[in-house]
């Protein structure tokens, strides 16, 4: 039994016994995730502690995502990628048993505070989730649901009662969203389909377009492409770092080489919900300094 536990990654002694120079990964944590960049941060993050009931998912996360860039997350399974990413638009709070402690700002914001207006945190940073989730309406109604719910864009019924008709504005924002999402030449001739007939890559740019629709500086994406064949993925990925031009993306990935292909700083957590190395892509993926980040990333354990 004992020769387990010194070999199990997810106990502290292991931790403390995999680092490159004796020293616990502890203490050069510290070292490893301060990562410099020129402007502003987006969000900062500091001491940022997650709990669901008695279990810890996030020790003292500290970090700076830069804006207009693609961040990537990567770890094992349940080292709380996906904790961290809803931390940013405060998703845990829907969350019953999820308590979160610490700080995050957005644009110098503290976002975990009283008087926080939710709808307009998660409007200004939008997300996609791993599997696509169009709704059951057509590609037109998906583009416009968020403006339409928010009351900037009236149509139809809406448009009657209030005697203000946007279907115009309407048309735009749906060609407007649907060409930042690449996806505007494949449906432009059926806008008026069930978005569920669409396949599993175009659900997806459909998504990544219905976030854009509502005007986001962020966005947040969880997986985006796990679920998709090749082909599908690369569009994706392409749309990511297009999006970058104008959007602060932050993309939790389990396929290293795609947050190799698309990021420019990368942040590595490891079992237990701890953020180990945090840098520029090519550091982390060339040579990072944590040993327990390059055996991951050479695929030794995770
Ligand atoms: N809704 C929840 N209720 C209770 N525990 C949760 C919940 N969501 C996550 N956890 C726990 O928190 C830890 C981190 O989970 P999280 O989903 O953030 O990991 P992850 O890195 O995204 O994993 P994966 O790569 O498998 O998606 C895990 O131990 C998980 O079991
Ligand atoms: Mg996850």
């Amino acid at each position: 039994m004992s020769n387990m536990t010194q070999t199990n990654p997810e106990t502290e002694e292991a931790n403390e016994q995999m680092t490159v120079v004796g020293e616990s990964d502890e203490e050069l944590r510290e070292e490893w995730i301060q990562y410099e960049f020129e402007g502003e941060p987006k969000f900062s993050v500091r001491d940022l502690n997650v709990w669901y009931g008695d279990d810890h998912a996030l020790h003292d996360i500290s970090m700076d995502i830069p804006e207009k860039s693609v961040t990537a997350l990567i770890g094992p399974s349940g080292c709380g990628k996906s904790t961290f990413l809803r931390c940013l638009n405060r998703m845990n709070d829907r969350i019953k048993s999820a308590r979160v402690d610490g700080s995050v700002k957005f644009e110098n914001q503290e976002i975990y505070q009283d008087g926080t207006d939710l709808v307009e945190l998660r409007k200004r940073v939008g997300q996609v989730f791993q599997s696509p989730n169009p709704f059951p309406k057509s590609i037109r109604k998906n583009i416009s649901y968020g403006p339409r719910k928010h009351g900037d864009i009236n149509t139809g019924l809406l448009a009657r009662l209030t005697g203000r008709d946007d279907s115009d504005r309407e048309d735009e924002l749906v060609e407007r969203s649907l060409k930042q999402a690449a996806l505007w030449d494949e449906v432009s001739d059926r806008l008026g389909d069930n978005a569920t007939g669409l396949s599993g890559g175009q659900q997806q740019r459909l998504c990544i377009a219905r976030a854009l629709a509502t005007d986001p500086e962020v966005i947040l994406m969880d997986e985006p492409a796990s679920a998709l064949d090749p082909v599908a993925t690369s569009k994706i990925e392409d749309l990511i770092v297009d999006l970058a031009e104008d959007y602060t993306v932050v993309v939790v990935t389990h396929n290293m080489q795609q947050a190799a292909r698309i990021s420019d700083q990368t942040a590595v957590f490891l079992t237990g919900g701890y953020l180990v190395e945090y840098d520029d892509t090519d550091k982390i993926f060339e040579n990072p300094e944590s040993q327990r980040v390059e055996d991951y990333i050479t695929g030794k354990f995770g």
